[in-house]
């Protein structure tokens, strides 16, 4: 039978590759929902939209013309056949980000597409692991299995200064300090990220290293 697993989690928590090599070691799909929140940043931004004209950004929301790779190998995202894989990744967007995503009808929107990838990818693929801020409990709250990855904000600040400037020196944390918490804020009324919702299982991967957070999940997965 196909199956879901549904990941949430904050920013540094290790969501992302976590999420990666779980659906790589199950054999199904994968989905990274920020990445559709930042491509829809990126073609807004593109386009010359003012991302606080919120009328603007969700027409096109509706219009966004994007293709998103779930296989865990080759995760390219495409929008009017641009690769965007790298571009959405930089400061620039990052920090624009959550504009967009705060926006409620850009929300029904990506979350109506992300159902529809989740369904296609279980026909296809025998299940998906969907990872974002609100998949355990608005997009998905009937998978298979539902986890919340967190972690200390001290580890995530370090992964993400690694991920972001190559180390975790002083200088380098407290410029990620200020990207990450800032965006933390913005974010605020997306999610809930620290609280596991009912029926979610919590996973504290600040003292985990890559390999242990990808077997805590795949132990959830096959218990
Ligand atoms: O870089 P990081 O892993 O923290 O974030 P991401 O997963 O790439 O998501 C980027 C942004 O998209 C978040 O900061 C949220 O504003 C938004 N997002 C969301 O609102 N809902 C989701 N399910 C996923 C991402």
């Amino acid at each position: 039978a196909p199956i879901t697993v549904a990941i949430d989690g904050p920013s540094g928590s290790g969501k992302s590759s976590v999420s990666k090599a779980v659906a790589r070691t199950l054999g199904v799909a994968y989905l990274d929902t920020g990445a559709m929140y930042r491509a829809l940043a990126w073609w807004a931004l593109d386009r010359g939209l003012d991302l606080t004209d919120q009328a603007a950004v969700a027409r096109a929301a509706h219009d966004l013309p994007l293709e998103i790779g779930t296989d865990p190998d080759d995760v390219t995202v495409r929008v009017d056949g641009t690769d965007v894989t790298e571009a959405i990744r930089q400061t620039r967007i990052s920090s624009q980000v959550s504009a967009v995503a705060t926006n409620l009808d850009v929300r029904a929107e990506l979350r109506r597409r992300q159902r529809e990838l989740i369904e296609q990818a279980r026909h296809d693929h025998g299940g998906v692991v969907a990872e974002g801020r609100d998949i355990t409990t608005v997009v998905a709250p009937d998978a298979e299995h539902r986890i919340l990855v967190t972690a200390s904000e001290e580890a995530r600040l370090a992964r993400r200064s690694t991920e972001l400037h190559g180390g975790a020196g002083a200088e380098l944390l407290a410029a990620t300090r200020d990207q990450i918490v800032r965006r933390d804020r913005d974010d605020s009324t997306v999610s809930a990220f620290f609280v596991p919702a009912d029926g979610v299982v919590g996973i504290d991967t600040s003292e985990l290293s890559f390999e242990e957070s990808v077997q805590a999940v795949l132990d959830v997965v096959q218990a």
